[in-house]
């Protein structure tokens, strides 16, 4: 079902005693606020996951990994299985980021697989597409972003598929300061939400969420949120400071 939602992906920061007080802080905030209509997710790294799904039994968020094993179960040192997840009550799960699509060799392919794992589990894969910058400057950024949907999650049968969120992270906006305008968000997302159309119909592209991620903060967050087609945000730098976080989340 679509709906509106605010994800904070913590990427590789905090040690356990930050991230308990950013939790904490965030929780704080959440009471003191209100909240109009939109989810929330903290994505913290995997060692404090257990720590995030016990906070949220008692506050106004729900918690998502950053990544997931395309494995089951096994031989497979390092990995973290969407059963595992599963058993911490972790509900959603980052696929497809561009830092793990370039310094982890993370391939389409690969993220078929991951989605499956954990739809197979019941969390909620958030699938990151975008473009580079070289790709938008050339006038390719539609077709990037077409084929990243269409290897990877286009091959998902349709109740599966209509359990996705989507984020689109145009790579040149991530952690640069520079954000998409307004209209390039929503110019992208009304094509995506087209794609989805053409793929699995009218119902499942109204009831899907897409979100925009890249230099998303307090300041933007407003404009960006009120296009049509964008349904929230997958914050990096601004998750990581509880103030500016909570703004964002006041941007609905
Ligand atoms: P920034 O908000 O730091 O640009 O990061 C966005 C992002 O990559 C979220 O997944």
């Amino acid at each position: 079902m679509r709906r509106n939602i605010v994800a904070g992906n913590w990427k590789m920061n905090k040690t356990f005693q930050e991230a308990d007080d950013l939790i904490n802080e965030i929780s704080e905030g959440l009471d003191d606020i209100s909240i109009k209509n939109v989810e929330i997710i903290l994505c913290p790294p995997f060692p404090f996951l257990e720590m995030t799904t016990d906070y949220a039994q008692e506050s106004n968020f729900s918690v998502g990994a950053q990544n997931v094993s395309s494995y089951e179960a096994g031989a497979y040192t390092g990995e973290i299985s969407a059963q595992m997840l599963q058993s911490i009550d972790v509900e959603y799960c980052i696929i497809g980021h561009s830092e793990r699509r370039k310094y982890f060799k993370e391939t389409d392919e690969i993220l078929t697989l991951k989605a499956e794992m954990l739809l197979k589990c019941g969390i909620i894969p958030i699938f990151c597409c975008g473009e580079e910058l070289p790709e938008r400057e050339a006038g390719n950024h539609f077709n990037v972003v077409k084929t990243q949907l269409e290897t990877a999650l286009f091959k998902l049968d349709p109740l599966d598929f209509g359990k996705i969120v989507i984020a689109y992270e145009p790579v040149w906006a991530i952690g640069t300061g520079v954000t998409a305008s307004s209209d390039q968000a929503q110019e992208m997302h009304a094509y995506i939400r087209s794609l989805i159309i053409e793929k699995y119909g009218k119902e499942t592209a109204k009831n899907t969420s897409i979100l925009y991620g890249g230099s998303c903060n307090a300041k933007n967050a407003k404009e960006l949120f009120a296009n049509p087609d964008v349904d929230g945000g997958l914050i990096g730098g601004a998750s990581l400071i509880a103030e500016d976080f909570l703004k964002i989340i006041q941007s609905f």
